[in-house]
């Protein structure tokens, strides 16, 4: 099978952001950040996209995380609710995903510069309870009218990388079950490779936030915002730091 897709939208499929996201989902500060000066509260995002919320929120029944990438939001979940199942288009991520679950043993390859890697094997936290994840690969905006409903969905980094971000916020809206909540986190890095201009959620006179509002009222009521920065390595001398808006959302009864 050829392994190294070309086009933007298949981005995902490729080993370098393979070997990125298990970097960004499992690296230890020390991989991800190897100065003692640098945005160091901006690493472990995956996780805190769970942590700085289901405590306040409760323990659930069933969660979903919508583009999961290598799975590490989902097995962070997985201390949450008894079951998670975790989406992803990515058939490259999920299948990482699926070996990380089978043997808690994650081999990292870190860029350093240039052609020169070096390699690192972490292991997840026997606390999690990993075998309450199931991993998907599919695409998060065509799953099936049966695919049930959830007290928990977590959609971490996916609204601008979708086609149709209007038609996500619909899925968001069907896949709560009543009285559940949607963590919706994006930094609404709107680029046309992923999403047309004319799909953004982006206009001269209003904020993302309010347009996405005013697709999931009146079924969703907004309950809090947050600000988490987050740090994507791309080499040892350089470093994405962006800062994503997470919206909490509560379906009525
Ligand atoms: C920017 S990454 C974010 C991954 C992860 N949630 C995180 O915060 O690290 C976007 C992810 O969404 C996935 N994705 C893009 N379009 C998708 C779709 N239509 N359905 C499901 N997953 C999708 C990509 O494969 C990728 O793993």
């Amino acid at each position: 099978m050829n392994r190294e897709p070309t086009t933007p939208a298949n981005i995902y499929e490729t080993e370098a952001l393979l070997q990125q996201y298990l970097l960004f989902h499992y690296g230890t500060a020390e991989d991800q950040l190897p100065y003692w000066f640098g945005p160091h509260e901006a690493l472990f995002y995956p996780v805190r996209c769970v942590s700085e919320f289901l405590p306040r929120l409760g323990s659930v029944s069933r969660a979903l995380d919508l583009g999961c990438a290598v799975g590490r939001a989902s097995f962070e979940l997985s201390r949450w609710a008894d079951s998670v199942v975790g989406i992803d288009l990515s058939q490259r991520f999920i299948e990482a995903a699926e070996l990380i679950q089978q043997t808690g043993r994650i081999d990292i390859r870190i860029l350093e510069e240039g052609s020169r890697f070096s390699s690192v094997t972490r292991y997840l936290d026997k606390e999690l309870k990993r075998f309450r994840c199931r991993f998907q690969a599919t695409d998060a905006l065509s799953l099936s009218p049966d695919f049930g409903n959830f007290d928990l969905v977590l959609a971490a980094n996916l609204l601008d990388r979708v086609p149709d971000p209007v038609r996500l916020l619909a899925e968001l809206k069907r896949l709560v079950a009543p009285g559940g909540y949607v963590i919706l986190a994006s930094p609404y890095t709107w680029l046309e490779e992923f999403t047309s201009r004319r799909k953004w959620l982006s206009s001269p006179d209003q904020p993302t936030l309010n347009m996405i509002q005013s697709y999931l009222e009146p079924e969703l009521t907004l309950v809090e915002t947050k600000d988490l920065s987050f740090l994507i390595r791309e080499h040892a001398r350089k470093f994405q730091w962006s800062v994503a808006q997470v919206s909490v959302w509560k379906r009525g009864m």
